[in-house]
């Protein structure tokens, strides 16, 4: 990486333009953490320059061109690269505003202190570093660069959680009362952005301890998700209250959530339930994700649940409806009731023989169904 960066610093020096590495990466290589991607910032035109080092590279590039950014791919990681600028919020929560700056507005606008620094990529190398992050890095600061800073975007009051956990540091005192003077704001976050932050929270190491402090501060109750359990592994849907289910959910996670719900309200018949039949109607219909989440969640109905996704719920008829149909039995919501029937028999063992003669025997044992509702008619 290092020999890109010098690479990088070259190609600028040569094309008399100003290039630095900021945010994350500057950050993690002052902390000596290992760097997972490049991000850099042109004053001028990132686009362009962009182009310049994919020539040079020879790798994949794809260009943002209503937010002056690009990415450059390389075999391991990634460049992104974006043109300096000045950022404005209209109102709280608003995307921002957006005009040309050089390096200082460009770090003028960011979350936090740590954050905030650049490094210049010519031979001189310098730290550009208005904010004093340098020193928030060592008293292991996390510290915002004005009051608004939460209120312009409520999403930092994530980020400030996740990074204080990340890195073991504190939140500055200002920074503290702000935060929490800021939390209802997050009511006006898009379900979207929301959703975005959640997702980088679990991806981080210290997601219980975070979830937890999340928790205390009042922020899970405004997107409606609960607290970590003790000594349950944090998912999200370990987080999911399914009676009110947070906006953010797609509709896929909400059936699984619901599907979880459903387990839980049918435990106690699962635990007595012993034949196949009684564990196939309990469990079928519910998602799978549910049963597999239920079942590394519960322990004590982990094998039924593995039976029914391995044994049971593979288990077919041999008939169809068709056959029902040259029995010369009237279409109606008997079929489903016949076949169903004998499907549930057939999971309980009361169907057998080879392979060949299985048609022959489910056929036997709707006409033995149909005597019986023949004879209940009656
Ligand atoms: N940034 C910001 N406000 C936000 C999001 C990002 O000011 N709401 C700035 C920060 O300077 C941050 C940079 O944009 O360092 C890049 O954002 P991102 O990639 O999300 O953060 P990283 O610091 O790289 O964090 P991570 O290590 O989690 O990738």
């Amino acid at each position: 990486m290092q020999n890109i960066l010098d690479k990088i610093g070259e190609i600028a020096e040569k094309e008399k333009i100003k290039v630095y590495l900021v945010g994350g990466p500057v950050r993690d290589f002052i902390m000596k953490n290992e760097i997972k991607d490049i991000d850099i910032c042109v004053e001028g035109n990132g686009i362009s320059f962009a182009k310049i080092l994919k020539k040079y590279f020879n790798c994949g590039l794809k260009t943002y061109s209503e937010f002056n950014t690009a990415t450059l791919f390389l075999a391991h990681f990634s460049i992104d690269i974006a043109t300096s600028r000045k950022e404005t919020y209209p109102y709280p929560t608003s995307l921002p505003v957006v005009e040309n700056g050089d390096i200082f507005t460009d770090l003028a606008r960011r979350d936090f202190t740590i954050n905030s620094i650049a490094l210049s990529l010519d031979k001189k190398r310098g730290f550009i570093d208005p904010f004093s992050g340098r020193d928030d890095i060592k008293k292991g600061l996390v510290r915002v660069l004005h009051k608004k800073s939460f209120i312009d975007d409520p999403t930092r009051i994530f980020r400030a959680i996740r990074f204080k956990q990340r890195f073991d540091f504190r939140l500055e005192k200002e920074t503290k009362k702000l935060l929490k003077q800021s939390i209802r704001i997050i009511n006006k976050l898009s379900p979207e952005r929301i959703r975005t932050e959640i997702m980088l929270l679990l991806k981080e190491q210290k997601k219980e301890e975070i979830f937890s402090q999340l928790y205390k501060l009042g922020v899970l109750d405004i997107i409606k998700l609960k607290p970590p359990q003790p000594g349950v592994s944090t998912s999200l849907f370990a987080l999911i209250d399914p009676d009110k289910m947070p906006d953010f959910l797609t509709k896929s996670e909400r059936q699984i959530a619901q599907g979880i719900l459903k387990i839980s309200l049918k435990e106690d018949l699962l635990k007595k339930a012993e034949k196949p039949s009684q564990i196939y109607q309990i469990l079928f219909g519910i998602p799978e994700e549910s049963l597999v989440f239920r079942m590394n969640q519960k322990p004590v109905i982990k094998g039924k649940i593995k039976e029914f996704l391995n044994v049971y719920n593979k288990v077919k008829l041999e008939i169809t409806g068709r056959d029902l149909e040259k029995l010369g039995i009237k279409k109606g919501p008997i079929y489903k009731e016949l076949l169903t029937k004998t499907l549930l028999a057939k999971l309980d063992g009361k169907i057998k023989g080879k392979q060949v003669h299985l048609v022959e025997e489910e056929i036997n044992f709707v006409k033995t169904l149909l005597i019986h509702f023949f004879l209940d008619i009656r």
